[in-house]
């Protein structure tokens, strides 16, 4: 079983589908992620004067937005250049405990530098659905298009134990939207509504980076780099035309099998 080499920069699991790097735990795949943003931002900057990133929620990518802000990172980007969305959200006030926009905020914006970053934040003070038309405007008319799509330059997402990213889930009518933007999706199992972007619009981006950590992702993250016939969580569906990237701490690696030699 592939793992992490000694100083945690990560090894690459030779796996058939998908080529999850590895590293030895959530500090070392967070300084690799942050390296990732940074390589983005600075590509996009100097490409066409700005960097429109989708950032996730959830707990995993946190260490990540704490270490944008560190000193050995927060210098190498151009924060006034940046446009900073969101994969999704909940329906709810800007500082509920459950707010993406909150964890962000205090993870992310708590720095001078990276307030100088235009945020869109989701307008969730409207009604769901109005929320998510609001918000397909916003990035309608502020992420440059590819193909007759908003094309972020770098979609940053994180998979639920179920399978689902961003607010994309399991059995979800959103998963089959191919005509909208985002979409306002109802979490039975979370009990409240999301405004999530949709997987055409995830699918367009030139990067995406998937983070898995833990060992309750251990077997999702088994069955992605199994090669074998997808389940149909909805993070199967994100198959990007442009580069997808899959970092995964040790823990969440635990069962990737080898893959027997052809
Ligand atoms: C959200 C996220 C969601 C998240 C997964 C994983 O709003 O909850 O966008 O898709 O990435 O649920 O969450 P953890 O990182 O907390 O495991």
């Amino acid at each position: 079983m592939p793992v992490p080499d000694k100083n945690g920069t990560g090894n690459v699991a030779p796996v058939q589908t998908r080529v999850a790097r590895i590293f030895a735990d959530p500090e070392a795949l967070s300084v690799a992620a942050a390296q990732r943003f940074v390589d983005a931002a600075t590509a996009a900057i100097s490409a066409r004067g700005r960097f429109c990133a989708s950032l996730s929620g959830g707990s995993t990518p946190k260490r990540l937005y704490q270490k944008l802000v560190e000193p050995s990172f927060i210098d190498r980007v151009d924060w006034s250049k940046v446009d900073l969305f969101f994969g999704d959200e909940r329906c709810v006030p800007r500082d509920h405990p459950d707010s993406n926009y909150r964890m962000v905020h205090e993870s992310l914006f708590n720095h001078a530098a990276t307030r100088q970053a235009r945020v869109f934040a989701v307008p969730v003070e409207l009604a769901p659905e109005k929320a998510a038309d609001a918000y397909a405007d916003m990035v309608k008319h502020t992420v440059p298009q590819a193909i007759g799509l908003p094309r972020f330059d770098f979609m940053l997402l994180g998979v639920g134990a179920d399978g689902h990213t961003a607010s994309l889930f399991p059995g979800s009518a959103a998963l089959n939207l191919r005509d909208r933007l985002t979409a306002a999706v109802y979490s039975t199992e979370k009990s409240n509504w999301r405004i999530t972007l949709t997987l055409p619009t995830i699918n367009n981006s030139a990067q995406t980076l998937v983070l898995l950590e833990g060992i309750a992702k251990a077997k999702i993250v088994a069955h992605l780099c199994s090669g074998e016939a997808p389940l149909g969580w909805p993070i199967e569906h994100i198959t990007p035309r442009n580069t997808v990237e899959w970092y995964v701490d040790a823990a969440a690696a635990s069962e990737i099998k080898a893959r027997k030699p052809v």
